[in-house]
């Protein structure tokens, strides 16, 4: 299996020698990239779990509960990855009630979201950006958008050497391609996501990761945007119909294992190893998807009936409890906007789904309370 996946250019920085690497193109060549029995079974088992997750993708009433939250699960957990403190719970609650001061944190996964958002935007809408460098970086700019992140260019490809591991490139883990190599080097592997391949695109999503981790045309947010291109990429390809997946959950709990494969498939040429890793991955988020699914059916269709079998029950507060699946915090004035209502029948609706159990108050204050929707809060961020 001993390949060469790319060559190192000797550069200076600050003074010092430094071999930057560059990647070949894909796919992998000398030998290709076959999939052997083992490679074979793990790809079976990983499409037939991510075709389950597609099918509880179109659960007719509670849809919408998996995409929103799945969504958030998944930009929390990729933000974690890097180090982010943030909680699904101060997330959804942020969002919720615009007056809550946010923490960097906070702010910084909404972003994720937005430009998650922003890129299936441009995808679905005619004359939209394709899958392209200039689509990742329009989704970088939305990540770094705003005054807590100077330096970070957003939105624009590297115009510097970065590094990754260690105080400066002379002692680094790994040194990605020189600036002026970039633009070739994300040009070459966007080409190749639009060219005819053999390889199964579930595969080829996950080579394009550590293709585009190889090049880390970033300065920062190399991570969060390369794991958003397989969430793009899955779609595209059609192996889901919306980001349903929250891979990050795997790779977190096996962060180790994750970095060690990126780092192999350079120095030992090993695309194999990664691909056995990622279809691993991408099988076990798309069962814990699946069975998460299940559970949230099985709670919102239990909780639905308790609702509306209240003895307090008005149409209002079912049709709250319906609204909550866009956001399962609701404040007064949030109720009052999404049942388009009065005060005060948006304040019975509350006190109904309060009465029946299914919100809680949870600021403890006496203006702008807060209620959430703890049954599914507490499924959706069991990990
Ligand atoms: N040895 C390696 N070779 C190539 N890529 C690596 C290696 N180790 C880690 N990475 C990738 O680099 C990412 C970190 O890069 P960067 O800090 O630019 O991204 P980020 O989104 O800010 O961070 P993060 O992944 O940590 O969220 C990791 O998430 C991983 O995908
Ligand atoms: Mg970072």
């Amino acid at each position: 299996m001993p390949r060469k996946t790319g060559s190192y250019r000797i550069t200076r920085f600050e003074g010092e020698q430094v071999r930057a690497f560059v990647p070949s193109p894909l796919p992998p060549k000398a030998p290709k990239l076959l999939l052997d029995a083992n490679l074979e079974t793990l790809h079976e088992k990983a499409q037939a779990s991510l075709g389950q997750l597609k099918i509880a993708g179109k659960m007719v009433r509670s849809a919408d509960w998996f995409l929103y939250g799945f969504v958030r699960k998944e930009a929390v957990i990729t933000s974690q990855i890097e180090g982010t403190q943030a909680t699904l719970r101060d997330v959804l609650s942020f969002e919720a009630s615009a007056d809550a001061e946010m923490s960097a944190d906070v702010a910084e996964v909404c972003r994720y979201v937005e430009a998650l958002q922003y890129a299936r935007r441009e995808l679905a809408r005619r004359n939209g950006l394709p899958i392209s460098t200039r689509l990742l970086c329009g989704a970088h700019q939305k990540l770094f958008r705003g005054p807590g992140s100077p330096g970070k260019q957003p939105g624009k490809i590297r115009t510097s050497q970065n590094w990754i591991g260690g105080s400066r490139p002379g002692n680094a883990q790994y040194v990605p391609p020189p600036a002026a190599e970039v633009a070739t080097a994300m040009g070459q592997l966007e080409k190749w996501i639009h060219a005819e391949d053999p390889l199964p695109p579930l595969v080829r999503a996950g080579l394009a990761h550590v293709q585009f981790e190889s090049i880390h045309p970033f300065l920062d947010g190399n991570g969060r945007i390369g794991r958003m291109l397989i969430t793009l990429l899955l779609e595209h390809w059609q192996l889901l119909e919306s980001p349903l997946l929250y891979l990050s959950l795997a790779l977190k709990r096996r962060q180790d294992e994750y970095y060690d494969h990126l780092a192999a498939v350079r120095t030992k040429g090993d695309w194999e190893g990664w691909t056995g890793f990622y279809l691993e991955c991408v099988q076990e988020a798309a069962a814990d998807g699946v069975d998460m699914a299940q559970r949230i059916f099985a709670l919102v269709e239990k909780d639905r009936r308790k609702v509306a079998e209240h003895p307090s029950a008005t149409l209002s507060s079912v049709r709250l409890f319906d609204r909550l699946q866009s956001s399962p915090f609701i404040t007064l004035q949030g109720a009052i906007d999404a049942l388009d209502t009065s005060k005060p029948t948006a304040g019975s609706a509350i006190a109904a789904l309060e009465d029946a159990g299914v919100l809680k108050e949870t600021s403890g204050r006496k203006r702008g309370r807060i209620y959430a929707y703890q049954g599914y809060l507490r499924l959706l961020s069991r990990d």
